[in-house]
């Protein structure tokens, strides 16, 4: 360990005037696309059809999900948060909705563009997911639903969540946009609560390029969101509700079948290279991990670390900086936290101040992880951010 520690210490970052560590950026995240050939064949079909849209590959899609998942419908939508727009809407949702801060902002779009009164409750410190206690706390009579997220892959407690939702007649959303791949307790997400919603964009380990998808075991349901995306049109020109485009298009459809070929393997595959970060990256003082609870199995699409600026020697704000500048791509995930946002500060907290989201908002960083990323790639961005450690002093002077 001491010869590592002067080894790193010989080593000049970046932002006092060393070489980067990379040559060339290494993105935060990168799809990983299996076969084009096979794809552009299956493109080939699309346009010799005629059909763009809507047609026998979303069908398909539709299908293969449903096996994937377990859950009783799938409905493909043109984006996460169109998914979770026409839920609420389906569901006829009215009044407040109790959700996460510490998430990406579209958990709270969906809700607010169905004029829906936003609560925001704290989250668990160690797994980062809403706290189901103080979602119960937050339950008043205006309450209507619950909207918990699979933050960074990790899924919420679920069976609290499902629990609290029948006790107080409830509906519970799940923003699974992270979630593909993801298990709870053994079981694929897609099948829990009223609805989840999946997005299917690029820094997703599923991917159609833009894209989601909505599942649900509820008949109704699946009726009204097959609407919903076409304009609440069911077919008859005789428009239901008020809907909108959210369809998936052939081209999509068949992108997302090639990427579903390979989930299984890029979530193994993820879980790999994040044990070997947690293991390297565990030597290094003052970094600790998102807690997956036992028997859940997270999809990682992201990978995130939390650190503690008086034992690593940097603050947050500062390793994003220094890691910036050795071509390394980090992102602060989530800041600021939602309820900070412009859009969104005359909500009411209803939980003393959100401290715990505001800790982690302030502190995580989410280091580069995609499925195909090298063993190679990981031991030298945990290299550097030990040689960061080791200058964190000369780092700060710096930067003053
Ligand atoms: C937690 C969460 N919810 C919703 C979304 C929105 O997904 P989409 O871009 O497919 O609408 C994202 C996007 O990354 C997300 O991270």
């Amino acid at each position: 360990m001491q010869k590592a520690k002067n080894k790193a210490k010989k080593q000049l970052p970046a932002i006092l005037g060393g070489p980067p560590a990379f040559e060339k950026i290494i993105p935060i995240t990168c799809p990983t696309i299996p076969s084009t050939a096979d794809l552009f064949k299956e493109y080939k079909k699309i346009f010799k059809s005629g059909m763009l849209t809507n047609a026998s590959y979303v069908e398909a899609f539709e299908e293969a999900v449903q096996k994937y998942t377990g859950a009783k419908y799938a409905i493909a939508t043109n984006s996460c948060t169109n998914g979770m727009m026409l839920t609420i809407k389906a569901l006829g949702l009215k009044g407040e909705v109790i959700l996460p801060s510490f998430t990406f902002h579209a958990t709270a779009h969906a809700a607010a563009w169905n004029g829906l009164k936003l609560v925001f409750v704290d989250c668990d410190p160690k797994t980062y997911n809403i706290d189901p206690k103080k979602v119960e706390a937050a339950i008043t009579p205006q309450t209507c639903a619950i909207m918990a997220v699979y933050i960074f892959g990790n899924p919420p407690d679920i069976e609290s969540l499902e629990k609290v939702a029948k006790k107080h007649k409830l509906k519970l959303i799940l923003d699974a946009a992270h979630g593909f791949g993801t298990k709870y307790q053994g079981k694929s997400a897609g099948g829990f609560g009223d609805a989840e919603s999946f997005s299917l964009s690029p820094t997703k380990l599923l991917t159609s390029g833009e894209g989601g998808l909505v599942t649900t075991n509820d008949p109704d349901l699946a009726r009204k969101l097959k609407t919903g995306r076409n304009y609440g049109d069911p077919g008859t020109y005789d428009s239901e509700f008020s809907g909108f485009n959210a369809r998936m298009s052939e081209l999509h459809a068949a992108l997302g079948l090639t990427s579903l070929k390979v989930l299984t393997k890029n979530v193994q595959r993820r879980n790999q290279m994040v044990t070997l970060y947690k293991k390297l990256l565990s030597q290094i003082p003052g970094i600790d991990f998102q807690q997956i609870e036992k028997g859940n199995i997270s999809s990682y699409k992201d990978f995130s670390i939390l650190i503690d600026a008086k034992a690593f020697g940097l603050s947050r704000d500062q390793a994003y900086q220094a890691l910036n500048k050795e071509n390394i791509m980090v992102k602060k995930y989530f800041y600021p936290a939602v309820h900070n946002q412009i859009a969104f500060r005359g909500y009411p907290k209803r939980d003393t101040g959100l401290k715990n989201t505001n800790f982690i908002a302030e502190n995580s960083l989410s280091l580069p992880l995609f499925s195909h990323i090298t063993e190679a790639q990981i031991r030298k961005i945990v290299k550097t951010v030990e040689v960061l450690h080791v200058n964190a002093n000369a780092i700060k002077k710096n930067l003053k």
